[in-house]
């Protein structure tokens, strides 16, 4: 007998009217972050939002967003547009549904237990601090462009080890920005135009893609080779599933592509938003370096320090939720639900939106206020669980968060240790959200104080 998964109740969510939502199209091109605020405001906790023919459903509550991720996450597929994903990270772990995912997170869970992310920390500082020996007293820098830079070098590091030649850290470095900009902002990602339709942006994708394989292949081959290194790469290389199996290299290098995605933007947007946040608030700034005076002093900072910089902590989780990377997560109906009591028939898509929750003042009051004591003590008992939710939740929850979050306190701390960022007069946070919160134009300039040598 077919048991449903949950009693599902008659009532149909509310929303903007309009079945084929051509309106809703032309305020989701002008400002996504407003459209989807707006919707929840006007229709509440649970809205029906019909798009181009599809209907989306926006969950907005903490309770109903647990529903969603943790309570029905047997009944959930991921969404239909992360189909366009497969384009570059193939059925990685971001992109599979089903066995071939359960199988994968098992496999993939290996290289991200507490004891291996600990010694990945060591890594990151040295990395970061390497890679700020270019910036000079007085000099202005593209902040989003940097904190890309110095991401995608530490997530190269802890990846595929210091084997990497510099022309090659360069070579994945463009390629993955044709693949970010590919997503974020083509017409190609959005219409989800087949690969073979030879526009002159699928070619270069396409060429992109090729070029990060034939790298990672070549990475996977010498290893296969007897190449042993205690990076990520020979922790996934080494890793066997319940019947002793290994995971073949197309597997392997849908995996590291996944790895390499997933992990480097978001890492660098929440870095840029956190500086700025920094420079804008000159008060939790001071804060924040008196604690890593004490804490790290001249040195580089260690995975054991992260537990004694609770005020790092606090900050970095108040940047997130004003400003978090992933600010929607996405799942497909694959049975009707009953989420807040409202009917979500099978197919449809469900929204959950951080950029949402995160600013909703029954949880955070003054939610625009940069306010990194929030999250201390008393005040942090009262914020429900699921209203802050910047990697997910349930089983699928972002698989790198421990990572994410010693990586993104490592950085700070050397970067703050060791400089100052004032904004330039007139720049201004906007953004322009894809598959992440990306800001619009081409990122904040910032001039650097250095605070000793280096
Ligand atoms: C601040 C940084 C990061 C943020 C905000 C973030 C956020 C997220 C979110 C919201 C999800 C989806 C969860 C869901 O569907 O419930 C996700 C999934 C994932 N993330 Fe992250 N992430 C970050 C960093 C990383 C890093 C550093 C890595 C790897 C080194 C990583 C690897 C992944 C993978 C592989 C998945 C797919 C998990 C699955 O479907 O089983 N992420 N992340």
């Amino acid at each position: 007998m077919n048991v449903p998964a949950a009693s599902v109740s008659a009532r149909r969510a509310p929303g903007p009217p309009g079945r084929w939502g051509l309106r809703n199209l032309a305020g989701f091109a002008r400002d996504q972050l407003g459209l989807l605020r707006g919707i929840a405001d006007e229709y509440g906790d649970v809205a029906r939002v019909e798009l181009l023919g599809t209907s989306y459903y926006l969950v907005s509550h903490p309770d109903d967003v647990e529903a969603v991720l943790v309570k029905h996450a047997r009944i959930m597929l991921r969404d239909s547009h992360s189909v366009i994903l497969e384009r570059a990270l193939g059925k990685g772990l971001l992109t599979s549904d089903g066995e071939l995912w359960k199988r994968q997170r098992k496999l993939m869970a290996q290289a991200f237990v507490p004891r291996r992310i600990q010694s990945y920390g060591a890594a990151m500082a040295r990395v970061t601090a390497a890679g700020l020996a270019p910036w000079r007293d007085r000099a202005v820098i593209n902040l989003h462009q940097e904190m890309s830079r110095l991401t995608m070098e530490v997530v190269a590091d802890v990846l595929f080890g210091s084997g990497l030649a510099p022309a090659d850290v360069e070579q994945v470095r463009e390629s993955m920005e044709t693949v970010n900009e590919f997503f974020a902002n083509s017409p190609e990602a959005i219409t989800m135009l087949p690969a073979w339709v030879p526009t002159p942006r699928n070619r270069r994708v396409t060429a992109a893609v090729g070029r990060l394989d034939e790298l990672i292949y070549r990475i996977i081959a010498r290893r296969r080779a007897g190449e042993a290194r205690e990076d990520l790469l020979g922790t996934l290389l080494a890793a066997r599933d319940d019947d002793g199996a290994r995971m073949g290299d197309r597997q392997l290098r849908d995996e590291a592509m996944t790895l390499f995605l997933a992990g480097h933007e978001t890492t660098a947007l929440t870095l840029a938003h956190t500086l700025y946040l920094l420079s804008t608030h000159p008060e939790v700034e001071r804060r924040l370096h008196a604690e890593l005076a004490a804490v790290v002093g001249d040195r580089l900072p260690t995975s054991d320090d992260v537990r004694a910089l609770p005020y790092a902590e606090r900050v970095i989780k108040e940047s997130m939720r004003l400003y978090p990377p992933a600010w929607t997560t996405g799942r497909e109906a694959a049975e009707d639900v009953d989420v807040g009591g409202y009917r979500i028939p099978k197919g449809a898509q469900i929204l959950t939106s951080q950029w949402v929750v995160h600013h909703d003042p029954r949880w955070f009051p003054n939610p625009e206020g940069f306010d990194p004591d929030r999250w201390a003590g008393e005040r942090a008992k009262e914020i429900p669980r699921y209203a802050y939710f910047p990697f997910g939740g349930g089983p699928r929850v972002c698989i790198g968060n421990h990572f994410a979050t010693l990586e993104a306190t490592l950085m700070l701390a050397t970067i703050v240790g060791r400089w100052r960022l004032d904004l330039l007069p007139g720049q201004r946070l906007t953004f322009k959200p894809s598959v992440t919160l990306r800001q619009a134009g081409d990122g904040l300039r910032v001039q650097l104080s250095a605070r000793r040598a280096g």
